[in-house]
């Protein structure tokens, strides 16, 4: 099973930095914990990254527990938290997990299915997740919204980020999108450029990002057995509309 997401080094040492100010993300926090906070019972995040969301859910005494296929993303999420809850957290395949455990809620916060690039992984993610729910349970996860105008133009290079790492440190991360229309992917590169040690140093990182329709995830829910309750179009669950720049798609068993 090949994976693609072997974040490097520094997409994972300043992942944290990076998207601490991030206005959607933010949102998306807020509306995760809400979630998690209605489940009556243990909850899993599916790419829990470096526990963005994982961990304040769990200072709130959420019952949480989280998988990533990232070894990187698992050392640093683990690094944060006391040994005792390690056990919480495993390096698993969202397309092959097994859990001794049912959840009443499964989440995939901030992008993780477009991490998923074919019909088939997306299902057989889809059908692990479904067999780890109780029965009435949600599953709840968000993509972007394919904007045709962001689709086609190609961006070369763009300042996304500026900002200090540490103190006195410099970070900037520049962002390039190439698209293939094909295969509905945006091939995505980010260029990290930092200050250490007197030097300016920098390392790239590129990935696919498989963008979604409307109607194909409608489609794909239905043929993982879930019911779709609903698709919003942000995290203030707004209603979907030709402006929405997310699709929050909360499905249940
Ligand atoms: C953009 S990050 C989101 C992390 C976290 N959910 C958050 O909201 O900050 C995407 C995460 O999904 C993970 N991921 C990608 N493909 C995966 C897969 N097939 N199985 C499990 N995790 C995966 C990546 O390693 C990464 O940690």
């Amino acid at each position: 099973m090949e994976c693609k997401y072997k974040y490097n080094e520094a997409t994972v040492r300043f992942y944290d930095v990076v998207y601490e100010d991030f206005g959607h993300l933010k949102k998306g926090l807020e509306f995760y914990s809400q979630e998690i906070g209605k489940a009556s019972g243990a909850v899993l995040e599916v790419g829990a990254g470096t526990g963005r969301i994982l961990i304040p859910a769990l200072r709130q005494g959420a019952d949480i527990y989280g998988i990533d296929q990232s070894e990187l993303m698992i050392e640093k999420l683990k690094g944060k938290l006391d040994p005792a809850e390690h056990k919480r957290i495993s390096l698993q395949d969202a397309r092959s997990f097994k859990l001794e455990k049912k959840f009443k809620l499964i989440i995939s916060p901030f992008r993780v299915f477009q991490h998923l690039l074919t019909t088939e992984d997306q299902l057989l993610a889809l059908c692990r997740i479904y067999d780890h729910l109780d029965a009435g349970g949600y599953f709840i996860f968000d993509l972007f919204r394919p904007g045709l105008i962001r689709l086609v133009n190609e961006v070369k290079d763009s300042l996304e980020f500026e900002g200090e790492y540490e103190k006195g440190k410099k970070l900037k991360r520049y962002y390039s999108v190439k698209p293939d229309y094909l295969n509905q992917v945006q091939n995505v590169e980010f260029r990290f450029v930092w200050d250490e040690d007197g030097e300016e140093k920098t390392s790239t990182y590129a990935f696919p990002m498989r963008y979604y329709f409307r109607f194909e995830v409608e489609h794909l829910i239905a043929r993982s057995g879930f019911k779709l309750e609903h698709i919003y179009g942000d995290f203030e669950k707004h209603e979907l509309n030709s402006k929405s720049n997310e699709f929050v798609i909360v499905c249940r068993k």
